[in-house]
């Protein structure tokens, strides 16, 4: 892969295709980058380390592009582990680095990785040169977690982002987007935009997409500056689609949509599913863009990614011990979680001897500030066209 991004930035980041599952919950099924930038001047930084597990590739990365010159500084972006699982092991190799982070980060690094020496917390807006070109930092609490912040290189106007603007995927080949291809996507596509842009979605919903409030407030600092490179953790290096992934976050973060139906349902024995799969075709016969996903054997993160894509839900669950089955009520709680807002919402399943779950799906859809389609559509044992009329409910979805 070709690690030059600019004459000053370099790539030393690695592809992880082993790890099946991220952060314990969201599956990979393109595996994932962990991305880590050297910028070489007369001083050299290190933006970030990767996971751990792949310290001889990361060293030997770090190696090819600057030999033995030492590093002088270790700029940390952000703690979460799969970046900074290897600032001890820099530390041991560079034992010089000075460590720039946050005040936040600091006390993270110490409990972490127990190191307390030779770090420095910058301020907002703070610089650090590095010869011909320096580094700014600016602070970005809560994307995702209190100690982040995003360092700016104006030389190039090259922000390091952090995990902003990531995506789940390898990147392989190239890392720049105009070479960047999503690892084992098969029909490439012209825009790695286009190609990346359903797992940066999921990337976004369900890591970041509580902080939707938050994201608005880094996005408004940083549109005082002018940015022509995002070099963020994860996925590729935007060059040619800054202006989209920096549209397509704000639209995530404020929850706006594009019309559709996210469709989830959970099922005990297949009589919700069939009322599930009747919306879709009905949906599907008007020419309404849908997506439909089983809560029992699908990992929640693809539901959580369409949700955020699409302006209507629809939530299917049976009722169980006079609840809400429990898989679609640990989906609605994620829902919730993420301060979703801006949503339509119709609610539907079955029951045997007494409904209570479209009920309780619609009170914590109205707490949410949802607009409820209607009064929803509980239906006693067995599915039918004619308990469960969801021709109507997909004409007032295609309005
Ligand atoms: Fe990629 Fe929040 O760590």
């Amino acid at each position: 892969m070709e690690k030059r991004i600019s004459e000053k930035v370099r790539y030393v980041g690695v592809n992880d295709h082993t790890k099946v599952i991220f952060e314990g919950m969201w599956p990979l099924p393109f595996g994932v980058s962990y991305n880590s930038y050297l910028v070489v001047d007369e001083k050299i930084a290190l933006i970030d380390t990767v996971e751990a597990g792949f310290e001889k590739e990361y060293l030997g990365n770090i190696r090819n592009e600057i030999g033995d010159r030492k590093i002088d500084y270790l700029v940390v972006n952000h703690m979460e582990p799969d970046h900074s699982s290897l600032i001890a092991v820099i530390r041991e190799q560079y034992p010089d680095i000075r460590i720039l982070t946050s005040a936040k980060a600091v006390p993270m690094i110490k409990g972490y990785y127990g190191l307390t020496d030779n770090i420095y917390a910058v301020k907002e807006g703070e610089s650090i040169s590095l010869g011909r070109s320096s580094l700014t930092f600016y602070m970005a609490p809560m994307v995702h977690w209190p100690e982040t912040m995003v360092t700016y290189l104006e030389d190039g106007k090259t922000l390091f982002s952090g995990d902003a603007f990531g995506t789940f995927g390898a990147v392989d080949g190239g890392i720049k987007d105009s070479q960047a291809h999503l690892c084992g996507w098969m029909d490439k596509s012209d825009s790695s935009f286009a190609e990346f842009r359903d797992e940066m979605t999921r990337y976004y919903s369900n890591i970041v997409g509580k902080y939707g409030q938050t994201v608005q407030a880094a996005l408004k600092k940083l549109s005082g500056l002018q940015i022509e490179r995002i070099c963020s953790t994860h996925g590729p290096v935007w060059e040619n689609h800054v202006a989209d992934v920096v549209a397509y976050y704000d639209r995530l973060s404020r929850y706006e949509a594009e019309k559709g139906v996210c469709i989830v349902y959970a099922s005990m024995y297949g009589n919700t599913a069939k009322a599930a799969k009747a919306l879709a075709a009905e949906l599907a016969s008007r020419g309404v863009k849908y997506a439909i996903h089983n809560l029992c054997t699908e990992n929640v993160s693809f539901a959580y990614r369409d949700l955020f894509k699409y302006d209507t839900l629809a939530v299917g669950a049976p009722t169980y011990n006079n609840d809400i089955f429990p898989p679609a009520y640990n989906f609605m709680y994620g829902v919730c979680a993420r301060l979703v807002k801006n949503r339509k919402f119709f609610a539907f399943g079955s029951y045997t001897w007494a409904g209570a779950s479209v009920k309780l799906l619609n009170e914590m859809a109205s707490r949410q500030g949802f607009e409820l389609i209607n009064e929803g559509m509980g239906f006693p044992q067995a599915y039918s066209a004619q308990k469960c009329d969801m021709a109507a409910v997909a004409d007032r979805m295609a309005e």
